[in-house]
């Protein structure tokens, strides 16, 4: 092909930090993938709405057929969020032959498996990195980085919602109320920010490391949750005075077949690495038998940082069209048996 041609679903936040990224990192592009990529057709719900990057009004469409069914999309993006719809549309677009690259941990999370098959049967790459931990590579790092060991053990900051809440309630004293609707603002937040505040966001995450972390399927049932949102601010102000900090923290453990997966409100000593992480950040510490303890520290939401993530995964995809191979994704776990099966 003269260039690789995207079509997005999407223009919010990710969305449109993808759109700056390909324009303005298209020579950094090329020299990885040897060809222009062009943004060929986006689909957002509102044609009226101003947004905030150069896209000419022909390209914007509310048709997802004018993607899905589109002979000249090569690499469908998907960073519009839900779980049913958009699972149909990502299914039509791999049986289609076309390869997709996702934001969305609520769908991976429920149906990573079968759109991984489906992905794997079509010969189309799925990738997923922005999915747990906005701008960290931490899912390539888990399959492809720590490849030969066996992780025991991961524990981290892994929703920058509730982070920045925390963080700003606790050393800014601001109420909880206030500081959701920055979040908001900042373009953190899902659309409907119960998820975040109910850890059900950290959950998914959590699902979706663990699942590649243990080679092992955990589903969003195996992780126990509980939010922020019966943490007070005389709670975290006592927390403070004690000489704690409280962090939305992950967790996940596996002593043979085993697992032990859970997102908590957790007080931590302030000495402790993960009390320093602050805002919107996240941090993840993996616990590998032979590497020993590794940490992994970056922002966890916002346009750029997530849409960095997405990008470099059209990279990949790219760099796998070069050389035929799409289909073998990197990221694809393994799924030796279902958790529940195990644990019996
Ligand atoms: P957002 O700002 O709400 O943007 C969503 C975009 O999708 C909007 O452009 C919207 O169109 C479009 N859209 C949504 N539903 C649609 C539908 N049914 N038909 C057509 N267009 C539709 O969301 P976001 O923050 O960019 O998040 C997108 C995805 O990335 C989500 O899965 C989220 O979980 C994930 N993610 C977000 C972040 C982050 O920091 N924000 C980080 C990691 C992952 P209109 O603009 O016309 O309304
Ligand atoms: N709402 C999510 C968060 C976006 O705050 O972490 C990044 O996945």
């Amino acid at each position: 092909a003269n260039s690789i041609k995207i079509g997005l679903l999407g223009l919010g936040t990710v969305g449109s930090g993808v759109v700056k990224i390909i324009e303005n990192h298209q020579d950094k592009l090329m020299h990885q993938v040897g060809c222009p990529v062009e943004v060929q057709k986006v689909l957002v719900k509102d044609l009226s709405k101003a947004r905030g990057v150069d896209i000419p009004s022909e390209k914007l469409t509310t048709n997802v057929e004018d993607i899905l069914h589109n002979p000249d999309v090569d690499v469908v993006i998907e960073v519009m969020g839900g779980i049913e719809h958009t699972r149909d549309y990502i299914l039509t677009a791999l049986r289609n032959k076309k390869h997709v690259v996702t934001a969305n941990k609520d769908l991976m999370a429920l149906y990573g498996s079968e759109l991984l098959t489906v992905a794997s049967e079509s010969g189309c790459d799925l990738f997923y990195e922005a999915s747990v931990a906005g701008g960290i590579p931490i899912l390539r790092s888990l399959v492809e980085g720590l490849a030969s060991d066996r992780i025991t053990k991961m524990m981290g900051i892994v929703n920058g919602t509730t982070n920045f809440i925390l963080t700003k309630m606790m050393n800014e004293g601001s109420a909880y109320e206030e500081v959701l609707k920055e979040a908001q603002d900042l373009g953190y937040a899902e659309s409907d920010p119960t998820a975040d505040v109910e850890g059900l966001d950290a959950a998914r995450k959590m699902a979706i490391l663990s699942t590649l972390g243990f080679s092992m399927k955990i589903d969003l049932d195996d992780v126990r949750v509980q939010g922020i949102t019966n943490v007070t601010e005389e709670d975290l102000q006592y927390s403070k005075q004690l000489g704690y900090t409280m962090k939305l923290i992950g967790y996940a453990h596996r002593d043979g077949e085993n697992v032990e997966v859970s997102v908590e409100p957790t007080l931590l000593a302030n000495a402790h690495p993960l009390a320093s992480v602050n805002d919107e950040y996240n941090a993840v510490y993996v616990y590998g038998e032979a590497v020993g303890e590794t940490m992994f520290y970056g922002p966890g939401a916002g346009s750029l940082p997530t849409a960095t993530a997405v990008v470099s995964d059209l990279v990949g995809v790219m760099k796998n069209m070069r050389l035929g191979v799409n289909g073998k994704s990197a990221v694809t776990p393994q799924y030796p048996k279902q958790l529940k099966e195990a644990k019996d």
